[in-house]
């Protein structure tokens, strides 16, 4: 049975689709037989992303009429789920959450997005899921970039991985593929990959947490 992981953020432009599309990415490339369902139903970005599916079989529209017959089919095939969402808590982002086992809140660095954050980690608190922040679109070799990677060590609601403001990432979605087809081996891919690995690390733990809870 997968595990499912929503990413999720309120505000538009928080990096969701491109922590999605190339976490998902990175998961299967390490193994981890990953499908995403984009639940942005008015601006399906990850299935634009997707474009003809030459490059990419594992992004599907959710199916607003049934989506728990999608996600019950999915979760039987894979070992990850990847739910990207819509913007400013529509009603597909909280259903997302709810039928979501963990949460990724990406996080651009600047005061508003860290303010904005602060709003996002209460929906999952609210819903009692694990969640984990993602700083990403960090720039490198600036006193912001440094400061964020001296605070991540520090606090372990973030992911120790971080994603630095690149040009690839941004031009990747016009080439349907994720990070790891455009730009191979590039330090981006291997941010993403290291993602990847952190997020088998921590689902793994907290889904062990829960099992020995559920005995006890
Ligand atoms: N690490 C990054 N480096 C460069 N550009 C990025 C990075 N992350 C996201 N972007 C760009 O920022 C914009 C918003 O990202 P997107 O993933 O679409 O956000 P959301 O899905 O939250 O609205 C896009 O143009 C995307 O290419
Ligand atoms: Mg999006």
């Amino acid at each position: 049975m997968a595990i499912v992981i929503a990413v999720s953020q309120g505000k538009g432009g928080a990096a969701k689709t491109t922590t999605s599309v190339n976490l998902a990415g990175a998961l299967n490339e390490i193994g981890f037989s990953t499908f995403l369902y984009d639940w942005d139903l008015g601006k399906p970005d990850a299935l634009k992303w997707k474009g003809q599916g030459n490059h990419i079989n594992w992004i599907e529209l959710i199916n607003k009429d049934n989506p728990i017959e999608d996600i019950e089919s999915a979760k039987s095939k894979n070992d990850f789920l990847i739910f990207d969402t819509p913007p400013n808590y529509e009603q597909n982002a909280f259903k997302a959450i709810m039928a979501a086992d963990f949460v990724i809140i990406p996080t651009s660095a600047n005061y508003l997005d860290q303010e904005n954050a602060k709003d996002a980690i209460s929906v999952p608190m609210l819903a009692k899921k694990p969640f984990k922040i993602l700083m990403s679109k960090v720039k490198k070799g600036t006193r912001e970039g440094r400061e964020i990677e001296a605070q991540i060590g520090k606090q372990d609601i973030s992911f120790k991985s971080i994603i630095t403001d690149r040009n690839v990432i941004a031009q990747c979605p016009r080439s349907s593929q994720w990070i790891g087809q455009f730009a191979k081996g590039s330090d981006s891919h291997r941010q993403f990959v290291r993602l990847a690995k952190e997020v088998v690390e921590w689902t793994k733990i907290d889904h062990k947490i829960n099992l020995d809870e559920a005995i006890l």
